[in-house]
């Protein structure tokens, strides 16, 4: 298996996207909200990219079976249901719910790649379970990093360094690129206190200064959820949803 990861946000060349698997990563946080929130049991997740969109889709959806997700600057937005913090989407909240989520940079990632063979989403909730769905699926793999409004994040890298160890770990013959390998070597930089990476990156710290902090802590934990969530025609659902 040949894994790149795209360390800025910019469209890929749709060419390569057809013949390989892509892993959305965006830690801080829509990468983290979505795997939490459809492994508490949301129905669905619509990545919108702009806040009227968000308005106008759910106009589509009958009331009460839709929730308005998502941040600028963020924070939530006005009118919106939740905010883009993981911890507020409660098992009660969110339960067979279809979530129209935007997000300043994570939503926009999955139309950025929306050709892929396959596309998932990432974050330290799921990375073996994302590693062990790369695997199975035997293409060659983009990792995709959100990043932070067109610059590198630090947090994401290292959870793209990760998967990149979970997936060599279980025994699959990889080629890396020069990009895949920095990402590694990051990685394993800060494998003993992920933690460290997360309060050291930019993003990190404004949230932190916002007063969300707490969403650090959350997001650092590894392998909470064994979910798969994939996108396919717009939507995001779980794996075994996404197939049935
Ligand atoms: C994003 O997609 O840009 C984020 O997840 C930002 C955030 O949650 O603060």
């Amino acid at each position: 298996m040949h894994i790149d990861i795209q360390l800025l946000p910019y469209p890929p060349d749709l060419g390569i996207l057809s013949n390989c698997s892509v892993v959305v990563v965006d830690v801080l946080r829509a990468t983290s909200v979505i795997v939490h929130a459809l492994a508490r049991g949301a129905l669905e997740i619509v990545p919108v990219e702009t806040v009227e969109e968000a308005f106008e889709k759910s106009k589509v959806f009958s009331r009460g079976t839709v929730l308005l997700g998502g941040e600028r600057q963020s924070r939530k937005i006005e009118g919106f249901d939740l905010g883009n913090s993981p911890r507020e989407y409660l098992p009660e909240v969110v339960k067979g719910k279809r979530i129209i989520l935007t997000t300043t940079n994570g939503t926009r990632a999955f139309h950025f790649v929306f050709d892929g063979k396959e596309v998932m989403a990432a974050s330290f909730l799921n990375v073996d379970a994302a590693a062990n769905r790369c695997v199975e699926l035997r293409n060659d793999l983009l990792i995709f990093l959100s990043g932070d409004e067109g610059r590198f994040s630090l947090e994401d890298a290292v959870c793209g360094g990760m998967l990149i160890d979970r997936i060599y770990g279980k025994g699959k013959p990889c080629s890396l690129t020069d990009a895949s390998l920095v990402a590694h070597v990051l990685f394993q930089r800060f494998e003993s206190n992920l933690d460290e990476a997360l309060q050291a990156s930019s993003h990190g710290k404004d949230l932190m200064r916002l007063g969300l902090g707490d969403d650090l802590a959350y997001c650092a934990q590894t392998d909470l959820f064994p979910v798969v969530p994939v996108f396919r025609d717009g939507v995001i659902r779980l794996l075994q949803n996404a197939e049935g």
